[in-house]
C-alpha cells in the first residue's frame, strides 16, 4: 500500500496527522507515525487506533513512499541522512523545515522533493498551507501532496525565492496577529475600567468577525477604514496614529524576521 509517513509527531506532526485523519483524506491504516521520543509514539497510538507506528524513522522509510519531515530545521538534515540510505529513490520527501532549501534537500536525496509551510491555524482547517515542488516532483504527485494539505486549509503554490515572505504572513502571521490582539486589548483595559478578560473577548471576536467581513464581502482593507473612520470620529484619530507609526515598526518587524528566517537550519 503506497502510506504516508510523518516523522515527528510535535506541533505540526500531530496536527497534520489529526487533520488528514479526522477529515477522512487518510484511513489509519495509510499513516505510518515516526517520532523521536516513546511518549509521542503512544501518544499517537492511543489517538489514532489502527495507525501505523515506526519504532524508527528508517522503518517508516522502508514502510512509505510519501514522508513527511515534522521535525525542527535542525534536526532534518540528520533525519535525512539517517533514510536515505534505506530509500530506493522513487520515494517523495515532504520538508516542513523554515531555511532549508529545496537545494539543500536535493543535496541529500536525489528523488522528489517539496517544501510546505502549514499554519498553526490548519488545526481548525482555516488558513493556507504553502506548497513549493522541487525539479523532479511529476504531476501525479504535486496533486497528491497538494490534495492532502488542502483537508486542512488552502493550498498556494510558491516560488521557492518567495517563500520566507509569504511564510512570515501566512504561517507567522497567526502569531503576529495574536500578539497584537493582546496589545490592543491590554491598551484598552489599561485606559479604562474594563476588565482584561473582557478587552480580550472582544478584540478576539473583532479580528474573527473582520476577517469574516474582508473575505465574504470581499472588500479591500482600505475601503473598510474609509467606511469605519468617518471624519472627525474616533476610529479617524486612532487609524491616523497607527498609519503614521506602523509603516517603521512593521518594515523593521519583517527584516527582523526574515535575517532570522536565514539563519533557521543553518
Ligand atoms: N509550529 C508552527 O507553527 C510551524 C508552522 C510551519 C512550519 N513549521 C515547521 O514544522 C516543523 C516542526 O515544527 P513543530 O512546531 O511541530 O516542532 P516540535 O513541536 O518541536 O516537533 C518536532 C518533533 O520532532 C520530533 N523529533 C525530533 N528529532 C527527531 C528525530 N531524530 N527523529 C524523529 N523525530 C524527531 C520530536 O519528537 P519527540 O516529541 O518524540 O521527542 C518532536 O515531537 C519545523 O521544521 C518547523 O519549521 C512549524
Amino acid at each position: 500500500m503506497d502510506r504516508v509517513g510523518i516523522i515527528g509527531y510535535g506541533h505540526m506532526g500531530s496536527m497534520l496527522t489529526n487533520g488528514f485523519l479526522a477529515s477522512g483524506t487518510l484511513s489509519p491504516d495509510e499513516v505510518v507515525v515516526a517520532s523521536r521520543s516513546q511518549e509521542s509514539r503512544d501518544a499517537c497510538a492511543a489517538a489514532w487506533p489502527g495507525i501505523g507506528i515506526a519504532a524508527s524513522n528508517r522503518e517508516l522509510a522502508r514502510r512509505c513512499r510519501l514522508i513527511i519531515l515534522a521535525v525542527r530545521p535542525q534536526e532534518t538534515r540528520g533525519v535525512l541522512d539517517e533514510i536515505v540510505s534505506v530509500m530506493d529513490g522513487d520515494e517523495h520527501i515532504v520538508s516542513l523545515a523554515a531555511g532549508i532549501s529545496l537545494g539543500d534537500l536535493e543535496g541529500l536525496f536525489t528523488g522528489s522533493v517539496t517544501r510546505v509551510v502549514p499554519t498553526v491555524t490548519s488545526a481548525v482547517g482555516q488558513g493556507t498551507t504553502l506548497v513549493c515542488h522541487g525539479r523532479q516532483v511529476g504531476m501525479h504527485d504535486a496533486l497528491r501532496v497538494e490534495g492532502l494539505f488542502s483537508s486542512i486549509g488552502n493550498v498556494v503554490p510558491v516560488d521557492e525565492m518567495n517563500l520566507p515572505a509569504a511564510t512570515l504572513l501566512s504561517s507567522c502571521g497567526p502569531g503576529l496577529l495574536a500578539a497584537i490582539v493582546e496589545e490592543l486589548a491590554g491598551a484598552a483595559a489599561r485606559a479604562s475600567g474594563l476588565p482584561p478578560d473582557r478587552a480580550l473577548v472582544l478584540a478576539t471576536e473583532m479580528v474573527a468577525a473582520t476577517a469574516a467581513y474582508l473575505r465574504e464581502t470581499g472588500e479591500a482593507p482600505r475601503d473598510l477604514v474609509e467606511e469605519v473612520a468617518t471624519s472627525g470620529g474616533v476610529t479617524e484619530v486612532g487609524v491616523k496614529g497607527l498609519r503614521e507609526r506602523l509603516p517603521g515598526v512593521f518594515d523593521g518587524t519583517v527584516a527582523a524576521m526574515l535575517e532570522r528566517y536565514g539563519a533557521v537550519g543553518k
